[in-house]
């Protein structure tokens, strides 16, 4: 059976393909059409997706959207109507919305796809994000826990899932918060106030709340409250973003924490108004983590279980995880690699499998490699044309000489095989360097990825080391595998790792098991026969405002326009020539 996965008009809008119940194509539609967190309908990463397995529309069994749009729609309505006339201004914003393309999902997938309308299904937002998360793990029986910003009317569920034998596959939610309660709302609230662009800044407001003390969580518990049956509730009074307003804060609230940063000012920890900024993200960081463990530590009561699968965007929330993995009780705790919404087309297409269709229980490859691959000929033909010393070496060779580059302070491009899906580079598309002193996490900042000097770097470690360098809990190796958790750098290694210690001691550690990416575990096992420590710098390998790169040209673009000092893909080895001036994405395109 075929089915076609499809997430899209929120943000990063996603196509996932699904054949005899395992995917095999997934990407994002920012990485085809290059914008940003494009929410646009994926056209490109469906054509794509069909166009790797070798499908026209008429072979799909089905199409299934990752949410149900006219319950959206309804929430939309109902939420508006409700906050009339506060509402006036954006009401007929979001009913040009809705009307004009969300709602209308069915027709609209019917005339692009050209499939009949019988052929679409949808599912629930969360239980998308649940089978995403669920359907992935090595696990068959699991506690479920979803939280995002909102779906349809939920925000936030738990649940249990078995996956049975002979196709008794079932996900069943039992419980959930509803809009406009919702943590991902207030934590994108605060991002908001601290002057980041919501979904896309959240992860500054974690770095920056290493920078401050969590003295504001009494007022943080002012504007969520908990409720007597375990979950919680937002004071409206703080909030505006129900009610379409241009923000989505208060005068209530800054009256409680203060006047909001200006995105274009400086965070300088030096002033009251930079350590007031760093103390807010702090405290909304630890309410969040208290909340989520609070329900997290009911779950398993509840349920007994082991295992907890954990998908939304809420669990791309790396410090919260960990803690999550340490003191709910659960033994092991699933992330799957892309837990936001771009990761429900992989959880709707699964769960209509399982669950719609009823077919058998499959193990599902447990990697993010599933996107296009890259063309190490295409890089050697543009970098050739383009002057630069391009040689084709033996893999010893190359990962000699690259581990090399890397011990000497230079910063290598890093291609390999299928692209990432999710946000996040575990190593197929990365930046990589010497991951041991301050200046190249200033550098790269700086130079490179241009961005705020507070944010930390990650590391790459062999698997087999990662306990040498990091304190991992039981169960911290599995959260470690996609990049899902924030783990203490051992004392004795943070000065050797200063460039990927943030400013608390911790690290967004990867634990590469080999089988994941053979090429990449073989180089730190290169740069650590070098320099006795096999622990890479890894950054996802785009600039600023950027979306990670695909092809083999994108990289080339990228390392023509910044600091990077060499760029690889497959057995092609580009080195940049001295005294090359920087060249615009124009030129390198034409
Ligand atoms: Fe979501």
């Amino acid at each position: 059976m075929k089915i076609l996965g499809i997430s899209a008009h929120y943000h990063d809008s996603a196509a996932a393909l699904i054949v005899d119940g395992v995917p095999v194509a997934a990407v994002q539609q920012e990485r085809l059409s290059r914008h940003k967190h494009d929410a646009g309908f994926p056209l490109e990463a469906i054509e794509w997706c069909l166009e790797h397995a070798g499908l026209a529309t008429a072979d799909l069994d089905a199409v299934v959207f990752y949410e149900r749009s006219m319950l959206k729609l309804e929430r939309i309505l109902t939420c508006s109507l409700r906050a009339f006339p506060r509402s006036w201004r954006s009401f007929p914003h979001a009913i040009r919305n809705s009307l004009g393309e969300k709602a209308w999902v069915r027709g609209i997938i019917a005339s692009y796809l050209g499939v009949p309308r019988r052929r679409i299904l949808f599912t629930g937002h969360h239980a998308s994000h649940a089978a995403a998360a669920f359907l992935t793990a090595p696990t068959r029986r699991a506690a479920i826990l979803t939280a995002d910003g909102v779906g349809e009317w939920a925000t936030l569920t738990v649940g249990r899932a078995e996956r049975g034998a002979g196709g008794a596959t079932s996900i069943v939610l039992d419980r959930e918060i509803r809009f406009p309660h919702s943590l991902g709302m207030l934590y994108s609230t605060f991002t908001a106030y601290l002057g980041f662009h919501v979904n896309d800044g959240e992860y500054k407001v974690m770095g920056l709340a290493a920078y401050g003390r969590p003295t504001l969580c009494d007022a943080v518990r002012k504007v969520i409250h908990r409720t007597s049956d375990g979950g919680f509730a937002l004071v409206p009074e703080y909030f505006e973003y129900h009610t379409g307003a241009s923000r989505s804060f208060s005068d209530a609230f800054v009256d409680l924490f203060g006047p909001a940063r200006h995105p274009y000012d400086p965070i300088d920890l030096e002033t009251d108004d930079g350590r007031r900024f760093a103390d807010c993200a702090a405290s909304v960081q630890r309410v969040l983590e208290d909340t989520l463990l609070d329900i997290a530590r009911d779950l398993r009561r509840q349920t007994g279980l082991g295992d907890l699968c954990f998908g939304g965007g809420v669990a791309l929330n790396g410090v919260a995880n960990a803690r999550l993995l340490a003191e709910s009780g659960f033994e092991r705790l699933f992330v799957p690699p892309a837990p936001g919404d771009a990761g429900c087309a992989i959880g709707a297409a699964l769960y209509a499998d399982r669950i719609y269709f009823k077919n058998r229980d499959r193990d599902v490859p447990d990697h993010p490699f599933t996107g296009p691959s890259v063309d190490a000929d295409e890089l050697a033909r543009v970098a050739r044309d383009d002057g630069q010393q391009v040689e084709a070496l033996d893999d010893d060779v190359l990962l000699d000489r690259v581990a090399g580059d890397l011990a000497a302070g230079r910063v290598v491009g890093w291609m390999d095989g299928a692209s990432e899906f999710g946000p996040r580079a575990l190593g197929h598309r990365s930046i990589l360097a010497a991951p041991h002193a301050a200046a190249m996490r200033d550098r790269l900042n700086r130079d490179i990825k241009s961005r705020e000097e507070f944010r930390p770097f990650a590391p790459v470690v062999r698997a087999e080391d990662a306990e040498r360098y990091f304190e991992l809990p039981p169960g911290g190796l599995r959260l470690a595998r996609f990049m899902s958790g924030v783990f203490p750098v051992r004392p004795e290694w943070r000065a050797r790792l200063a460039a990927v210690t943030h400013v608390d001691g911790s690290a967004r550690v990867q634990a590469l098991e080999a089988p994941m990416a053979p090429r990449l575990h073989a180089l730190l096992g290169a740069y650590g026969e070098r320099t006795g420590v096999p622990v890479l710098l890894n950054t996802s390998f785009n600039v600023a405002g950027e979306p990670i790169v695909n092809r083999a040209v994108e990289g080339y673009s990228t390392f023509r326009r910044c600091g990077i000092d060499a760029l690889v893909a497959g057995p092609t080895l580009v080195t940049k020539r001295a005294g090359t001036p920087p060249r615009s994405m124009r030129e390198v395109y034409a």
